[in-house]
């Protein structure tokens, strides 16, 4: 199964955000990945609820998903609010989470689909009991907080074994990565079992219009 893009609007230019969703639409792109960074789990803060709000009306006219990814300190606290601004899905980060299982629950009473990611140095073991509950897996390849980072090479591996890990349980969840994905890279991601491939500066770059990135991107899958 060919892997889908999910282009990251951290690296769009937020003075034209509708249009630059808009053109990823026109494009065939059904999946917008959203980074909320708080400035305490990570060092940089990003954007809140009021942002996927916005995207809400245009995500539903082309039945596109939201992918929430919240790398914030006690997310437990926000998921209402980004349940009720519009998110698909919500992924917590397991480092952020000591009641895992129950923040999981949570998510999916709101009505939202539950992901959880790992840190680059975050063991895939630490995901073992939650696996079977979850509808999305995301696996850092940079350390989380900015856009434009190298991917980590040894990131590959742990997507292959995570791969494994779901197809030993029969899990349909989704393989997302994040991080350094780019036209070196992603043929390499897709290759080891990732279902949905994150890109940011590899979109939104000033070197060619998001289409054209996009085109060359799908290519090389
Ligand atoms: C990193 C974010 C990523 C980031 C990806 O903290 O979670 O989604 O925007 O950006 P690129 O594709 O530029 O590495
Ligand atoms: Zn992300």
């Amino acid at each position: 199964m060919t892997p889908i893009l999910a282009p990251s609007i951290l690296a769009a230019d937020f003075t034209r955000l509708g249009e630059q969703v808009e053109e990823l639409y026109q494009t065939g792109i059904r999946h917008i990945h959203v980074d909320v960074m708080d400035g305490h789990f990570v060092p940089n803060i990003s954007m809140g609820p009021i942002v996927v709000q916005a995207l809400r009306p245009r995500a539903t006219h082309y039945t596109a998903t939201l992918d929430v990814h919240l790398m914030i300190a006690q997310p437990d606290r926000y998921l209402a609010d980004f349940a009720k601004a519009g998110a698909d899905i919500l992924t917590v980060h397991v480092e952020t989470c000591p009641y895992l299982h129950r923040t999981v629950q949570a998510i999916r009473e709101l009505g939202v689909k539950p992901g959880v990611a790992l840190n680059p140095a975050t063991p895939l073991s630490a995901l073992e009991e939650i696996l079977p509950l979850v509808d999305l897996v995301l696996v850092m390849s940079v350390n989380p907080g900015f856009g434009g980072q190298r991917y980590i090479p040894g990131s590959t591996a742990k997507i292959r074994r995570l791969r494994q890990m779901l197809d030993a349980i029969g899990s349909q969840a989704m393989l997302e990565v994040d991080g350094g994905i780019n036209e070196e890279t992603v043929a390499e991601v897709a290759a080891a079992g990732a279902t949905v491939l994150v890109a940011g500066s590899a979109v939104f770059n000033p070197h060619h219009s998001s289409t054209t990135n996009i085109m060359r991107l799908k290519n090389l899958l």
